[in-house]
């Protein structure tokens, strides 16, 4: 039996069409019109738009952090089917000491079987030596095309000559890689100054990790990517003057792909300061890059709007507040990194991007998912709707208003970011390949059934 879709508004980056889609099995078999025959599964989905699922290419699922984690990969993406988010690509991370298939064996423990959404995984290289980089010839053929690099961290990052030699092996093998820009060397001399002046509390985490550090990693990276000729890919982006080092550079032929989040483009380091009682509240926004200022908002828009920016991602890490993010209640260098956000990505997007005037439904079609798919190889089986992809099928009604509450979420995490923000949208209906898991904005499926991606990135 076939399902019809109609009388909806298909969006793609192109443009937005009325027509029918009918799926047969995992797959769109027809777009067009009167396409309904007898015994079909109707959905008439007037009023509302039809847009490819959400491809978020920035979670960290279970990821532990000193024995605590909110949000696995069940829960985790439980809330991005729920916000219209049909494949994520998480981070399996390499322990400084071990190697890739280790991460990767450990990351196929933790999502195999768990997941509702369609997954895939970049591999992070925090040991650059010989073996690491013969696997990352190995993990191509896993279908791991992409990986991430760490400019911060002690644990985590790496110097600028392996960088260079991990950019050469990458531009080799046809790969890409991410790189999470802040120098981290840096970072950790103010930290210390912080705390041997007695400055603890959760605001200076935004203050010991200044916009000119993600600036300086931004400007090597461009340089070692230059010396190098291959593309690189920075992940979450948050700073104007991040943003002004790759607008130049990208003006002058650079190959730059970038990625910003919801939370750079909506919130503020204001948020940082205590409010009542409750001094540690800033707490909650203790990710990196920290929250930055408004006008860091206004011109990561702009870069949205202008296509300087290709994708928004959600850097996904969710700790609860009580409990975990607590733990540094007397240190802000305790209190574990990260953020949740991966629910309300698309509905962000739609109410703040589209409703608010800056992007158009074209540009959110293409940062939400069709970018993604291009940049990570996941194009054209996902991505965009069109006969022969996958039945990753969002059915969105844009009129339906409501108010974040953490109390409401289904994320696994005792806050929301964006308390007390209006969203509009509500997923009437998503689609993975072919199968109905969300109706009326409720969870349908009884278990988990998101498949691995095997990805191949075509340069
Ligand atoms: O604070 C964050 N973003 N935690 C997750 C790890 C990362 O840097 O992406
Ligand atoms: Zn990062
Ligand atoms: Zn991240």
């Amino acid at each position: 039996m076939a399902v019809v879709i109609t009388n909806g508004k298909i969006v793609s980056s192109k443009g937005i069409s009325q027509k029918d889609i009918r799926i047969v099995g995992e797959k769109i078999d027809k777009i067009g019109l009167n396409l309904i025959r007898p015994n079909d599964e109707i959905i008439d989905a007037e009023g509302s738009y039809i847009m490819p699922g959400g491809i978020d290419a920035h979670t960290h699922f279970d990821c532990e952090i000193g024995g605590i984690v909110a949000d696995d990969f069940k829960t985790g993406t439980k809330a991005a089917i729920m916000g219209g988010t049909t494949t994520i690509i998480d981070f399996a991370e390499q322990v400084r000491g071990g190697t890739l298939r280790e991460a990767l064996d450990e990351w196929n423990e933790k999502a195999v079987g768990k997941t509702y959404t369609d997954y895939g995984y970049h591999m992070t290289i925090s040991d650059w030596n010989e073996k690491t980089s013969q696997e990352m010839e190995e993990m191509i053929k896993e279908g791991i095309p992409s990986f991430k690099i760490f400019f911060a961290y002690e644990e985590l990052q790496l110097d600028d000559g392996s960088i260079y030699e991990a950019l050469k092996r990458a531009k080799e093998l046809g790969a890409l890689i991410g790189f999470h820009c802040e120098n981290g060397t840096l970072i950790d001399k103010l930290r210390e100054e912080a705390i041997l002046k007695g400055n603890r509390e959760p605001i200076y985490h935004m203050e010991t990790r200044p916009p000119s550090l993600e600036k300086e990693s931004i400007a090597r990276l461009i340089t070692i990517a230059e010396l190098v000729d291959t593309p690189v890919y920075i992940v979450h982006l948050s700073s104007k003057e991040g943003y002004d080092e790759i607008k130049n550079a990208k003006r002058g032929g650079a190959k730059i792909l970038v990625e910003t989040c919801p939370q750079y483009l909506l919130l503020n380091k204001e948020y940082y300061l205590p409010k009542g009682e409750d001094s540690f509240e800033g707490a909650k926004y203790v990710m990196s890059p920290p929250l930055r200022d408004m006008e860091s908002n206004k011109v990561l828009w702009k870069g949205i709007r202008n296509g300087e920016i290709e994708v928004v991602a959600t850097d996904h890490c969710a700790f609860n507040y009580r409990g975990q993010k607590d733990i540094g209640k007397d240190n802000f260098t305790m209190i574990p990194n990260g953020a949740p956000g991966v629910e309300n990505r698309f509905n962000l997007m739609y109410t703040y991007g589209v409703k608010e005037n800056r992007i158009s439904m074209e540009r959110l079609v293409k940062i939400i998912s069709e970018n993604p798919a291009k940049i990570f190889g996941l194009y054209p089986k996902k991505g965009v709707i069109q006969i022969g992809s996958d039945a990753d099928i969002v059915i969105f009604n844009p009129n339906h208003k409501t108010t974040i509450k953490a109390e409401e979420q289904t994320q696994n995490v005792d806050y929301n970011l964006y308390e007390g923000f209006t969203q509009f949208g509500k997923f009437e209906y998503v689609f993975l390949r072919g199968q109905m898991i969300v109706r009326d904005g409720e969870i349908i499926s009884s278990k988990p059934l998101g498949k691995y991606q095997y990805r191949r990135i075509h340069s």
